[in-house]
């Protein structure tokens, strides 16, 4: 097998790419749907109906960009969940569709493991064993990977995810989505010790998150200022954020007695996390390229290449929106 062909389309960004076993990452292209500022939030219906929109020009100019022929794909990856239904749907339909006419295996992959094995595209890539903090618009999860598709959950959200804090923050602070960025932005000029924040779940044992507190405590604080505070406000959050799974990470590598930290995810863009990671921890952290971070078919044609021996001809479309990672575990 040498060309596999991914595709992306679990909630916003339609994703394709080529990653080959010889040469890596031949070539990414993602398209971010731009239709869900306006709703503040991804409104699934109109997500759905662009990724059929855009997914067949995405990859016609895949072949042109890249002169790999359909005929030279060896397989076709594609995201089966967990992920809006509707959107996951579009790219199951179009993967085994694509596959059954090349009649070359469609392989689905779960988008979470995706991330997770994502900076493994770079160099230097970490080595198993690791523990990997995923942090994205819907799951913020610990995972300790003892190898390839050995995974045991360490933590997660009770609620928010940490990308979603971002997301209804920069809604209450009257920016765009998606919010991290835009948070990270105003938060730049801002003195992030202005307002005092709760780094929530930190005092106790466990290595769970909470988000939900921190967005309340935000809310209320962002309706008792004045407008020209904002940046400090934003400033005070995303530390929160940052140093909150900051503390959770280096807990959870006491705890697994791991040396490598990966973190991968939409938030896993974000500077100020990264800096704060880089204080606490004391070996070693990899992260994708900036790019990479957040969703793209890059990492599913990887991951695909990772679970190429599960590819099947069958023809059947399945999505799985709700999808725990543990059961993509094999036996020991
Ligand atoms: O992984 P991703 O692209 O999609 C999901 O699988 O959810 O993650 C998207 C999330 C959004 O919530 C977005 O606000 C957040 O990642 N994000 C960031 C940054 N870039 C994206 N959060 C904080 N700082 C950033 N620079
Ligand atoms: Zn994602």
């Amino acid at each position: 097998m040498q060309n596999i062909l991914g595709i992306e389309s679990s909630c916003d960004e339609t994703g394709v790419a080529i990653y080959s076993a010889s040469a890596g990452l031949v070539k990414d292209l993602v398209y971010t749907q731009a239709d869900h500022a306006a709703y503040g939030g991804v409104v699934p219906e109109l997500a759905s109906r662009d990724h059929i929109r855009k997914l067949p020009a995405m990859l016609h100019e895949l072949h042109e960009l890249t002169g790999i022929a359909p005929h030279e794909i060896d397989a076709v990856a594609y995201t089966a969940g967990p992920g809006l239904a509707g959107a996951l749907l579009v790219g199951a339909a179009t993967g085994v569709a694509y596959a059954a006419a090349l009649d070359v295996p469609a392989i689905a992959v779960h988008h979470m493991e995706a991330h997770l094995l994502s900076p493994l595209l770079e160099e230097p890539a970490p080595e198993f064993p690791f523990v990997a903090l995923l942090v994205s618009g819907g799951h913020t999860m610990l995972v300790a990977v003892e190898d390839f598709a050995r995974y045991q959950l360490l933590g997660e959200t009770l609620d928010d995810a940490a990308g979603e804090a971002f997301d209804k923050t920069a809604r209450l602070l009257d920016l765009g989505y998606p919010g991290g960025p835009e948070v990270a932005r105003l938060a730049i000029d801002g003195n992030s010790e202005k307002y005092e924040f709760p780094r929530p779940m930190t005092r106790r044992p466990g290595l769970d998150f909470s988000f939900s507190g921190l967005k309340t405590h935000t809310r209320e604080l962002i309706a008792r200022v004045d407008k020209s505070a904002y940046a400090d406000v934003a400033a005070g959050f995303e530390q929160a954020v940052a140093e909150t799974l900051a503390i959770k990470c280096r807990r959870a590598l006491e705890h697994t007695r791991m040396e490598r930290l990966v973190v991968a995810g939409g938030v896993s863009a974000n500077l100020r996390l990264r800096a704060e990671l880089d204080k606490r921890i004391p070996g070693r952290v990899y992260y994708p390229s900036m790019r990479l971070c957040t969703d793209n078919g890059a990492m599913i044609a990887h991951a695909g290449w990772y679970r190429r021996a599960e590819g099947s001809k069958s023809g059947l479309v399945r999505v799985r929106p709700r999808w725990p990672i543990d059961e993509l575990n094999r036996q020991p």
